[in-house]
């Protein structure tokens, strides 16, 4: 006999979500599109300011995002301010860093920052968050926020490519780890947008037209592409995805 599905449910009531990165970019697109899906955010990044602008322009729509002033790199530090926060539905690990260089030229300075950040640090709070989501039965959503360049390689970009190669494989691994909690882990994986970690590259006219000669769809990502895809990865809709990469490319990997 035909039933009536209930499904897609994108709803996130009485959930609780906490964005690295924030105050900022994506993860401040990704901490509005979450709130706006009705769950309580916090967002996390180093500096004060940001954060507190943040807050106040979600503010202005009625949104409330509460602050957590954090350097993620520091695993003491996340230990501390997570033991203060309450258990977390949803993680989304936006923080992140780029500082390109051609593969012969890069320093261990670079390689350092970007692997602390970009791998070292989500890898990290996404194991505080984890465990807690565990032990307290949570079927939890965690998104880690990749790129195309978990995906492909780019020019100069040999340490960041390989710090997003490296996030898929330990999303690969978490799914199937956390999947029997009930905890699904994914990517999603956006091309280029601008922001402050994407602007110096942007303003470079050659490498504009490389971009868009790569976007099949002919133009950059925006803020607004990447937050239906974090809501829907979060949320009852994609119950029975984990460990998969959602590609918000315009089509860029498609060849
Ligand atoms: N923009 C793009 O074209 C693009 C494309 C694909 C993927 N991505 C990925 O998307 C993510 C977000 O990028 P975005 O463009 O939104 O970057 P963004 O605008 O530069 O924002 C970065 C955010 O991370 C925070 N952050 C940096 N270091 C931190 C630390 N040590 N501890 C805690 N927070 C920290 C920043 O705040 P503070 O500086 O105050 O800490 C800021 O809130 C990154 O993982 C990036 O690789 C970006």
């Amino acid at each position: 006999m035909l039933t009536l599905p209930s499904a897609p449910d994108f709803r996130l009531d009485n959930q609780r979500a906490l964005v690295t990165g924030g105050s900022k970019g994506i993860g401040f697109a990704a901490a509005i599109a979450l709130a706006r899906a009705g769950a309580q955010v916090w967002i996390a990044a180093r500096n004060t300011a940001p954060l507190r602008e943040a807050a106040e322009l979600a503010a202005q729509e009625g949104l409330e995002l509460h602050t957590v002033a954090l350097d993620i790199t520091d695993t003491a530090q996340v230990r501390q301010e997570l033991s203060r926060l309450p258990d977390f539905d949803i993680l989304v690990n936006s923080a992140g860093l780029a500082r390109h260089q051609p593969f012969l030229e890069v320093s261990e300075e670079n390689y350092d920052a970007v692997m602390a950040l970009n791998l070292r640090a989500t890898f990290f709070l996404s194991q505080q968050v984890a465990r807690r989501m565990k032990a307290n039965h949570i079927p939890g959503a965690i998104i880690h926020i990749s790129s195309q360049m978990g995906h492909v390689g780019g020019p100069e970009r040999s340490v960041y490519c390989a710090s997003k190669f490296a996030l898929e494989g330990l999303t690969k691994t978490m799914a199937l780890e956390l999947g029997e909690a009930g905890i699904r882990v994914n990517t999603l994986c956006p091309t280029f947008i601008a922001t402050e970690l994407s602007r110096a590259s942007l303003a470079d006219p050659a490498f504009s037209r490389y971009v868009l000669d790569n976007i099949k769809l002919k133009r950059l990502g925006t803020l607004e592409d990447v937050m239906g895809p974090v809501v829907f990865l979060a949320s009852p809709a994609a119950a029975l995805i984990t460990g998969a990469a959602l590609l918000v490319d315009g089509g860029w990997t498609a060849t």
